[in-house]
This record gives structure tokens, sequence and C-alpha cells, in this order.
């Protein structure tokens, strides 16, 4: 299996173009199945959108993949189930269910088993349905769906605002009979995104100002052609990797309103950033300081997403940090791997408490997950040595030519 060598030391430096969203792509697609004809534009080559084109080609949707475009054609769709394997692939396939339900009045879906964030259950999501007027029962290890009447809307107070619940109740109640309303709906930049496009297809969708979505169901919803946004995780992820390594990066295409959360934080770690327009430009110090708090939220809050790049730059900064990770219970694993390279991180429950080492060392490490792997390659960068990072394939579900880029900046990074 593939792995990747770097040898650690230089300092990046140059452009990186931030490719588009991985989270925003996804829901897209499968807003794609409400639609006759889509066109999206700005689509990362990543396995999680070969894997979410797959599902579509499954239910008799036709795409077409050129460059960074995907069409999709949903008129001629067959069938309304997502089987296991494809399931498996891809835990958040689980955003397909309120379109499927929504375009077919069924939906058979394999039931998504925990993964390596920790357990990740759907029961916001099937509550949320029920409450549209789906039946939703359990049949060995499958969801059944079905819809007795029509979809109708409804008002949804969510108990924790999750981005994929939220999503699928979009994806739902567009085309339902009425108005849904969504408490507490999660803010994410995504959503925002799947809302433009559920919009340009003429669906009637309003964000209020405390978030709070409403949705007027229509009859149905036309063809669409939408970009989507840039991926603010690639982003923050390029960030910490030339920062770790003292050196600087201008990030282009990227939307600095969408990382308000960790820009402060890189500043408090010493480097110097310069945001204008669609770019960032960071200049890092020789030895970074520790930012003293992150705590991970809903966003508009610090992502969960960039918990792990920013700990890697904590372990060789000057300083100690403590972070709390409230979104997953199992969002640490990278840790134990850190410590393989002579990080210094203490971890009780939600809490690590990172202590700041002059360097860290290469070592042979496994990737976790897939920002857990983004993790590990960037303090390799920094590190002393070789280190070889194994079980990439975690980190091409979300980062497109990874290895490429960093190798432009100037990394001594090979695949074997
Ligand atoms: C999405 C993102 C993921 C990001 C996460 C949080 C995609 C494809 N993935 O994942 O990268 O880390 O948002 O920003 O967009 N929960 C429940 N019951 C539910 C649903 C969620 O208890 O029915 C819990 C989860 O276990 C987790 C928390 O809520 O602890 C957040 O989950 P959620 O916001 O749903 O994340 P995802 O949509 O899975």
């Amino acid at each position: 299996m593939a792995e990747y060598i770097i040898k650690g030391g230089a300092a990046l430096s140059g452009e990186v173009q931030i490719h588009g969203a991985k989270n925003a792509v996804l829901p897209v697609l499968a807003a794609a199945l409400l639609v006759p004809k889509s066109t999206i534009l700005n689509c990362p080559k990543l396995s999680d959108v070969s894997v979410a084109c797959s599902i579509l080609e499954h239910l008799g949707c036709t795409v077409v993949r050129q460059d960074d475009c995907i069409n999709v054609s949903a008129a001629g769709l067959t069938g309304s189930e997502i089987p296991e394997y494809l399931m498996r692939e891809m835990r958040s396939s689980v955003v397909f269910l309120g379109a499927i339900i929504a375009r077919c009045g069924k939906a058979r879906v394999s039931m998504p088993g925990g993964c390596e964030l920790g357990p990740r259950p759907i029961d916001l999501h099937i509550k949320a349905l029920r409450k549209l007027g789906a039946k939703i029962e359990e049949d060995h290890g499958y969801l059944n769906c079905s819809v007795p009447d029509r979809l109708r809307g409804a008002s949804i107070s969510l108990e924790f605002p999750s981005v994929g619940a939220t999503e699928n109740i979009m994806l739902a109640a567009c085309t339902a009979q009425g108005e849904t309303v969504i408490h507490n709906p999660a803010r994410e930049p995504e959503i925002v995104d799947l809302a433009a496009f559920l919009q340009k297809a003429g669906a009637k969708i309003y964000i209020g100002e405390n978030g709070t979505i409403y949705i007027q169901g229509v009859e149905k919803l036309d063809s669409v052609q939408h970009s989507v946004i840039s991926d603010r995780i690639e982003a923050a992820t390029y960030l910490c990797c030339a920062a770790i390594t003292g050196g600087q990066v201008l990030l282009k295409k990227v939307i600095p309103s969408h990382m308000t959360a960790l820009l402060p934080l890189m500043e408090e770690a010493g480097c110097r950033l310069k945001v204008s327009g669609d770019s960032i430009y960071l200049v890092a110090p020789k030895r970074l300081k520790a930012p003293k708090f992150v705590r991970t939220m809903p966003y508009p809050g610090f992502p969960t997403d960039a918990q792990s790049p920013l700990m890697a730059l904590s372990c060789v900064a000057e300083g100690s940090s403590i972070f709390v990770e409230t979104i997953f219970e199992s969002r640490y694993k990278h840790v134990a791997e850190l410590a393989r390279m002579g990080a210094k991180i203490k971890v009780v429950g939600e809490v690590a408490v990172v202590e700041g080492v002059p360097a860290l060392h290469g070592a042979e490490v496994v990737c976790t997950d897939l920002r857990g792997g983004a993790c590990l390659c960037c303090a390799a960068l920094a590190a002393g040595g070789q280190s070889r990072i194994k079980d990439i394939y975690h980190i091409e579900r979300g980062y497109q030519d990874f290895e490429h880029t960093l190798k432009v900046l100037g990394a001594d990074i090979v695949v074997a």
C-alpha cells in the first residue's frame, strides 16, 4: 500500500491554489438528484467525490466528468437503494438519503457503521426525516424508508447543529408540501453553498440572521449551474504546513471570511498574515509560539477538521497549548502517532495538553483518518530526518494533489 516518505527540514515557500471544498461538493452532488441537469464547477478530484459519482450512477444518473466540472443528468433515475459497499466507502453517503426520499418517495440505504472518528450516529437525521413524513425502519443493517403520503413541511429543532442532518433536511424539504423551519441548524459555509445551489434551481430557501433556515416547498426544481466554494480546511492545512517549517505561502482562490476562527490563532503563533481579496499570505517566524487555547465548535467556531493540523504546529511551538475537542469523541487518534515523532501530548477525555518541544524526529507513522493523516505529514515536514507515513488513502479522500503541492512548495516528499 502506498506511503509517503518525507524528509523534514525544508522551509516551504510558494503559492497554492485552493480547490473546491470536499464538504461542499458532496451534498451538492446529492442535491443533483433533485434537478434534471446539474453542471457543477470547481469540483476537487478526490476519492470521496468519485464515490459520490458512483452512487449517482448506481441510482441511474448519467455522470460526465471533465476537469473540475461534473455534469449530472438525473432525469432517468431508476434506483433508490445505496448498497453496503458504497456506504462503507464513504460514511457521509448518508447525505443522499434526504434527496432520494424526496425524489423517489422511498429509499433503502445500508446503515453507515462506526468510523475512525467514533460512532457518528444518524439519529438526528432519522428523527428529522420522520418529522417530514418519512417512515423509516431498520432492517438487518439497512434503513428502509418510505413516504406513505407526500413529504410535508415541519418545524424541526435540532438538539445539535449537525451538518449532515441539516443537509438531509434541506434536501428533503425543498419539494415537500408546505413550509419547513430548521431551528438550530448547522451554519457552516458548506450549508450556505448547498442553499445557493438549491436556490439557483428554484428552491425557496431563506436563511435568517440567527441561522434559522426557512424552506417553502416547491413542486419541482430546474436545471442548474453552480461553482462550489473553496475548501477552508485544505487552506488551513497548507497554512499549518508552511508555518511549521518556518516558511511562507500565498494561498489563492481562498475565502478568508470562512477562516476567521483559525487566522487569529496563526497570528498568536507568531505568523504574519496579509489577507487581501481571495488570497492569504503567511510568513512564519523561526520558532512558533504555542496557541494557548483551541476549542472546536460548530461554525463559526474553530473547525474540528483543522484541530489536528494545528496540533502538529503546537508540538514544536514554544510553550504549551490546550485543545478541547467538543465535536467528535475519537478525534485524538493522531496523538499516539505524533508521540512516535517525539511530541509531548497528554489526553484526558476531550482535552489534550500539548507541551511544545524544540524539535520532532522522523518516524514510521500510520494515518488514522483524513485530517489526522494531514497532521502527520505536517509534523513530518518539520521533523529531523525521515518519516514514513502509511495508509495515505485517507489523505487522498480529502486533498487533491497533496504530494505534488507540497513538492512544489519545496518539500522533500515522495510516494513509495
Ligand atoms: C461534517 C463534515 C466533517 C466535519 C463535521 C463537523 C462532511 C462530509 N463532513 O460531518 O468533515 O468534521 O461535519 O463539522 O461535510 N451527531 C449525532 N447524531 C446525528 C448526527 C450527528 O449525534 O444524527 C453527532 C456526531 O456524532 C458528531 C457531531 O454530532 O459528534 C457532529 O456531527 P455532524 O455535524 O453531523 O458531522 P458530519 O455531517 O458527519
